[in-house]
This record gives C-alpha cells, structure tokens and sequence, in this order.
C-alpha cells in the first residue's frame, strides 16, 4: 500500500472546502446528502469546517461490490431525503466513471431543489462516462484505485486516516 493523500494534505483541502461552502451557503441553510457508506469520514469532517447552518441527509448507492470495476448503480437507496425547495449539496467520497454522480442528480433534481451542487473529495479525471459537473472537487486523483478516509475495498481500510493506492499484496 502507498500513501497517495497525508492527514495533513486531507484536513487542509476539507477546510478550504468547508471555507467554500460557508461563503456560498450563508443563509441558505442547505442540505448536505452524503452518499453511503465511503461519504461518513469526510462528511464528518467537511460538516465541522462549515461555519453557517445547514442540514444533512443520506443516500446509499453500491456498484462496486467486492471488485473494483465500476458497472453503474446497482442498487439505490434515497431514505428520507426531501429537497423540494431546498439549497441541496451531494457530498461524495470519489468520482471514478461519474455513473453514480449521474445517477444521483437525476433523482435529486426531480424532487425540484432550489439549488444541486456537487462536493466531491476525489475525482478521478479522464474516466468519466457520465457528464456530471464537479462544484467542489478536492484532489483530482490517477485512475489507481484508493482506500482510507472512509473508502474501502469490499469494506476493509475505511479506518485508515489517510488515502492510499492498493496492490495486489493488500487483498
Ligand atoms: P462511479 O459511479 O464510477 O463514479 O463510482 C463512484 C463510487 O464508486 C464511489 O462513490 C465509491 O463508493 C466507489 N469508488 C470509485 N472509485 C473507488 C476507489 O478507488 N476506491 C474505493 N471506492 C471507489
Ligand atoms: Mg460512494
């Protein structure tokens, strides 16, 4: 495993975010909709560097299962979420193929939010097979797949507190 994200690099890009979305979210009170499971440890963080009001909500969305090739949504769960005449934001973990960010946006924007942005930790450029425009990125990332900070591969090294590449020698 080769670190590719420190704690510290980490923390500073979710202030700067957070610095962001507490100038552009000021008496707006949004919803921030993280996306299950990989969204909990940013999320958490991202939440305590907004410094104005705001709500959050959660969607479940899997497609990798154990493997690391995306193939689409596979399953989805909205919960409670209700925008409907809401400043909504989608906190996600990473953006590979961008199908579940696509995926995401159309459902979101039929409950008629005032607004749906995108915050995204990672992103993987050059993969995307989905059109989906990235509001707030954090790092763009190579095409290796990564774990820690809340990613997993078939649900181990969510606990780590950095972001690294996986080898085979880590399955
Ligand atoms: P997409 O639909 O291909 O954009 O994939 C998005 C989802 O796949 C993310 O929300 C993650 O849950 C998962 N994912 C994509 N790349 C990685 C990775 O490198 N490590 C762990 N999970 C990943
Ligand atoms: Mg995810």
């Amino acid at each position: 495993m080769k670190i590719l994200l420190t704690e510290e690099q980490i923390a500073e890009k979710v202030r700067t975010l957070g610095a962001q979305l507490s100038a552009d979210y000021r008496d707006k009170n949004p919803v921030l909709i993280g996306c299950l499971k990989g969204c909990v440890v940013f999320l958490a963080d991202l939440m305590r560097e907004i410094t104005v009001p705001h709500a959050i909500d959660f969607v479940r969305t899997s497609s990798y299962g154990k493997g690391r090739v995306s193939t689409g949504v596979e399953e989805a769960e909205i919960f409670d979420v209700n925008i409907r005449g809401r400043h909504a934001v989608i906190v996600e973990d990473i953006v590979d193929t961008g199908l579940t960010l696509g995926y995401l946006t159309e459902v979101l924007t039929k409950q008629e939010p005032l607004s749906l942005k995108v915050c995204a930790l990672l992103v993987k450029p050059g993969a995307h097979r989905a059109p989906v425009t990235i509001d707030y990125r954090g790092f763009d990332i190579p095409a290796d797949f990564v774990v820690g900070y809340g990613l997993d591969w078939g649900e181990r090294y969510r606990d780590l507190p950095y972001v690294a590449v996986v080898d085979e020698q880590d399955a």
